[in-house]
């Protein structure tokens, strides 16, 4: 069967969604585009062979699968409408501007019965699959201590050009929102639940409601502590970056860059080890750690009617987490229990 997939949205991520469906192997077809910014859904119409549509109603009719890739205030309202209409939906992170209107949300999909998928993109990355499995080796032991940073240029510029990231209604907040939201979901994926935040928040750029550097001291409910900072910087040179540096009581772990690494690790009594790139994808794959494209894996699931991942359901523990780290920003750092 092939899946005839349709856009709301047709800006930056659309296009990053579109290749991944084109270069996965899976039976897909785009079917409408539909983006109030005429010009942004003709180029990608234009791009990816799909119809143009002058209403999101028509993009709704074509389809047999919705992507919604809109800023994240229009979420909730296409993702209903999508429910309404009984589609399978794949919505961009976050999925919504605070923790409620994501849990009613997931609440909704499920109620609707339709194959879900969030655009939590670093569940399917190897260099993280790779940490998650190193960590989760016996060998390495406890988490003692971890230390995740994410930097961005703040996208109101560059190849982003988003004047809505600098907008609280509808972006919702700054970095920690907008951008590490990831961290957030892919760290408690790799070393498990977040016990209690601590953070403290700055806005170099003044633009009202959007923090532009964050920083969080956490405990593990396993045992364990560590720091999260979320930085949107000016240094427009350098790509959007991560760093994560763990110690468990007997391994040593540095992971750079998003998705292909390099992943260093030493290992008390053996020799320090790293793999990158293509040798790390083989390493996941030896290892059974799940990586690969998260649209030729949205596309599969619709197809088969089987479930999606990562799912809307999924998403709402890291929006928790979000909304208790700007709670204890709030307070100037009082620690907030994770509910
Ligand atoms: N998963 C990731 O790694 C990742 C990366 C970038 C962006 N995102 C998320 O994707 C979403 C879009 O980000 P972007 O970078 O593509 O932004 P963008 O500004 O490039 O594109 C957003 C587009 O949505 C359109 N739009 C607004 N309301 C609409 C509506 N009702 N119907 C149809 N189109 C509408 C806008 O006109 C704009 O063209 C955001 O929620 C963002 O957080 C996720």
């Amino acid at each position: 069967m092939t899946v005839r997939v349709g856009f709301l949205g047709a800006g930056l991520i659309a296009h990053f969604h579109a290749l991944g469906l084109h270069e996965s192997a899976e039976d897909v077809a785009f079917a409408g585009v539909y983006d109030p910014d005429r010009s942004r859904a003709k180029e990608f119409a234009t791009g990816w062979g799909a119809t143009l549509c002058t209403t999101e109603a028509e993009a709704f009719d074509e389809c047999d699968a919705v992507y919604i890739c809109t800023w994240t205030s229009e979420h909730d309202r296409l993702v209903d409408e999508a429910c309404a209409r009984r589609l399978p939906v794949f919505c961009e992170k976050p999925l919504a501007v605070d923790a409620p209107r994501a849990s009613a949300m997931a609440d909704a999909v499920e109620r609707a019965g339709v194959v879900n998928q969030v655009g939590l993109l670093l569940r399917y990355s190897p260099a993280f699959g790779f940490l998650r499995h190193l960590i989760r080796d016996p060998v390495a032991g406890r988490v003692m201590s971890l230390t995740f940073r994410n930097d961005q240029y703040i996208p109101v510029q560059g190849m982003y050009a988003s004047d809505w990231r600098g907008d609280r209604e509808r972006a919702g907040a700054g970095t920690l929102l907008e951008h590490s939201i990831h961290d957030l979901d892919i760290l408690e994926h790799a070393v498990g639940p977040l016990h209690s935040v601590s953070s403290r928040s700055a806005n170099f750029h003044g633009l009202d409601g959007i923090e532009d550097s964050m920083a969080t001291v956490f405990d593990l409910e396993g045992g364990g502590v560590g720091v999260h900072t979320s930085i949107w910087h000016d240094v427009l040179e350098r790509p959007s970056l991560r760093r994560v540096e763990v110690f468990c009581e007997r391994r040593h772990i540095v992971v750079e860059n998003d998705w292909t690494g390099p992943v260093t690790w030493l290992t008390s009594g053996s020799q320090e080890r790293r793999l990158e790139g293509t040798e790390l994808v083989a390493a996941c794959r030896g290892a059974d750690v799940p990586v690969g494209n998260p649209d030729g894996a949205f596309v599969r699931s619709v197809a088969a009617g089987s479930p999606a991942s990562p799912t809307f359901r999924d998403a709402v523990r890291p929006h928790r987490l979000v909304d208790a780290m700007y709670r204890s920003a709030a307070t100037s750092g009082a620690p907030v229990v994770v509910a």
